[in-house]
């Protein structure tokens, strides 16, 4: 397995947007623009109550759809929180999980992060665990010291086995809904990073056949850049998924 073999996933993360017919419109709309795009893998990540007319909407195409957030727990006394089995239920495929996004204003840690983890491939879901540096931290040159113990941390105790249904999801802090974007270069170094962690880990086979996402102000004008290097496995997408001609031309650009 490598560059060449592993398929490549285009992850849109729609964030706090759309509103159930909203959702409805811009799924056909997207479905519409990567209609027989098969070279990767096309995932729509919904508000929890959009799930329901995205997966109607996604029939039939070649879009999937999944959740932003699961909680650990089978069910019980959580209020406002959704489990695995609900997700799983409603259609969802995919889950995000610890999302920089999570973990700085919703106290999410990296010990909630590997309890989500294991309930959602439990459930049977595919999971888009995110890991990622702070500004500060890259600064002070401990990015891969951080990236290696958020990956440690996230998988303690999943298995070789289970590690087929994870993609890592490399998004650096800093470049998160700010224009600002990795160089390829450097999104190429921290993937490699947390590939020679899997590789640690797990075992070489694990490693090269795992998807690496890279995310953080990815479009439709740096996509092509970022995904031609050798450990950028695709791309999780916030605001550039909103819009169907932009993230329908990352999709092309991960053909
Ligand atoms: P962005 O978001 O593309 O808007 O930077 C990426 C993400 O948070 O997944």
């Amino acid at each position: 397995m490598n560059k060449a073999t592993r398929k490549a996933v285009i992850a849109g993360n729609w964030k706090m947007n759309m509103t159930p017919s909203q959702a409805k419109e811009t799924v056909e709309k997207t479905a519409a623009l990567v209609k027989g795009k098969d070279g990767c893998d096309i995932v729509l990540c919904v508000p929890f109550v959009d799930i329901a007319s995205a997966v109607e909407a996604a029939k039939g195409t070649n879009i999937k759809i999944g959740a932003q957030n699961v909680h650990f727990a089978e069910s019980g006394a959580y209020t406002g929180e959704i489990s695995a089995s609900m997700l799983l239920e409603t259609g969802v495929e995919y889950v995000i999980i610890g999302h920089s996004e999570r973990r700085q204003y919703f106290g999410e840690t990296d010990e909630t992060v590997n309890q989500r983890t294991k309930a959602a491939l439990t459930a049977g879901l595919t999971v888009i665990l995110c890991v990622g540096e702070v500004l500060e931290e890259r600064q002070s040159n401990i990015t891969n010291e951080i990236l290696s113990m958020q990956t440690k941390l996230a998988l303690a105790g999943i298995s070789t086995e289970d590690m087929k249904k994870v993609i890592i999801a490399y998004e650096p802090v800093w470049a998160i809904g700010t224009g600002l974007t990795a160089t390829p270069q450097q999104a190429d170094e921290a993937c490699g990073l947390i590939r020679s962690v899997l590789a640690d880990l797990y075992d070489e086979t694990t490693a090269q056949s795992t998807t690496i996402q890279y995310g953080g102000s990815m479009n439709d004008g740096n996509a092509a850049e970022l995904l031609a290097k050798v450990h950028v496995d695709g791309g999780l997408i916030g605001g550039a998924s909103l819009v169907p001609e932009k993230f329908d031309a990352i999709v092309t650009a991960a053909q």
